[in-house]
């Protein structure tokens, strides 16, 4: 069985550190050595290849689920423009062998600063859904946040997930539901809560229902988290969910601590009083995120919005980001404008429909790497180092 080097030396993923010397500290693994990359997924050599390969997978309808946005899908162009649109300053002869991307977030240590984010019935895009996407987070040591609508139950995918997770919430208009789906949560051992704060009413996501229309995607996996909720028979408008609460204020994050033992973020925050609010509200993180433009389309880049937000701030709580990171040079960028760490959506997606769990692994080590050479091109040796000063202006 081939090792992870011999794997990226074929693809040519290690030419850059070639002269390392023989007993150098290899940089941190994020496949362990043994796991076995079969199919396809290891010619991947970015994440723009693994989403081609899950065009050819899946249905139209099942693709643009993931892939599409809302309207016009503006922000999801916007969110990689601020990327790309980020010159970053190269810094030489500074020894980068010894790279290390930890990085500690509530307590818990992270291998490496970015986090599968939720998204909701990954048996929609394979069979195994979220045991195989826990899986793939397992090989490459990454934690998983598990959404309200997995279409597996928490208990399942906390049998299979060697790393904690995380559990994120859809407050849902049944009330004592959403007291028994966090309690239920926690007793299977997520270690903190993302309450998504963006989704009042989804945007209209036209790609996706053009692509149902034309090909009736089916086997979405159910909800298991929800079973047992009761459900609306009238909404007030059909702009709204018959079971996501639209009507969620700043009163009801007492409502949530109430209930909530483990650290509680707030998902879908984009503006600096927002960012203020949620501080004096006592919550203890924040996730900058646009839902990667599947909500409000033409609202601010994630990237552009964090700058501001980390002012405001000001180190009192960690600030996450998400939102159309598709490169360790991403990455990078957010952690020298002051994310903690990054969360991805569509990207694992696509793993997940092109090879299962290894598909999950192959995109998460696919970032890492590209952080590591980042930071070595840099000269960052550590996460710590990552500031401002690495970007040209
Ligand atoms: C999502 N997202 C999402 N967010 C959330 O809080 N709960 C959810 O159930 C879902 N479901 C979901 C499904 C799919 C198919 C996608 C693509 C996204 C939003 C997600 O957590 C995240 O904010 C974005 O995906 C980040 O942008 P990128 O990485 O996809 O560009």
């Amino acid at each position: 069985m081939p090792t992870r080097r011999e794997i990226l030396m074929s693809t040519g993923a290690l030419a850059g550190v070639s002269m390392l010397p023989a007993n150098a500290k290899p940089l941190a693994s994020a496949v362990q050595d043994e796991v076995p990359i079969p199919g396809s997924v290891d010619k991947a050599l970015n994440i723009w290849d693994l989403k081609a390969m899950a065009r050819e997978r899946l249905t139209e309808g099942h693709f643009a689920a993931i892939a599409g946005g809302a309207a016009d899908e503006i922000t999801i162009r916007w969110n990689r423009e601020g990327f790309d649109k980020i010159r970053l300053r190269p810094k030489v002869l500074i020894d980068p062998t010894q790279i290390d991307t930890r990085t500690t977030l509530f307590g818990q240590e992270h291998a490496y600063p970015v986090l599968l984010g939720p998204t909701g019935g990954h048996r929609s895009t394979h069979p195994d859904g979220e045991l195989a996407t826990a899986r793939g987070a397992n090989h490459a040591n990454a934690t998983m946040v598990l959404s309200t609508f997995s279409s597996t139950a928490i208990e399942e995918v906390v049998q299979v997930a060697t790393n904690p997770l995380w559990f994120q919430l859809y407050v849902m208009r049944d009330r004592p539901f959403n007291r028994d789906l966090v309690l239920r949560a926690q007793a299977a051992g997520a270690k903190a809560v993302c309450v998504t704060v963006d989704t009042a009413t989804s945007g209209p996501r036209n790609r996706q229902t053009r692509g149902r229309q034309r090909s009736s995607p089916s086997g979405g996996g159910g909800q298991p988290l929800l079973q047992g909720m009761k459900r609306s028979t009238s909404v007030e408008s059909d702009i709204f969910s018959a079971s996501r609460e639209p009507n969620l204020t700043w009163k009801d994050i007492d409502w949530l601590r109430s209930f909530t033992q483990v650290p509680l973020l707030l998902k879908g925050i984009l503006d600096a009083e927002d960012a203020e609010r949620a501080i004096q509200e006592g919550v203890d993180g924040l996730i900058v995120s646009n839902h990667g433009g599947r909500n409000l389309d033409t609202s601010q880049a994630t990237i552009e919005a964090l700058p501001e937000i980390v002012e405001k701030v000001d180190g009192r709580i960690p600030v996450l980001i998400d939102g159309g990171i598709r490169r360790g040079t991403d990455v990078f960028k957010a952690l020298a404008l002051g994310a903690k760490a990054v969360l991805i959506g569509r990207p694992y997606r696509y793993g997940l429909a092109a090879g299962g769990a290894p598909g999950v692994s192959r995109v998460l080590e696919i970032l890492r790497r590209e952080l590591e050479m980042t930071m070595a091109s840099t000269g960052r040796t550590s996460i710590a180092q990552i500031d401002r000063s690495v970007l040209w202006s």
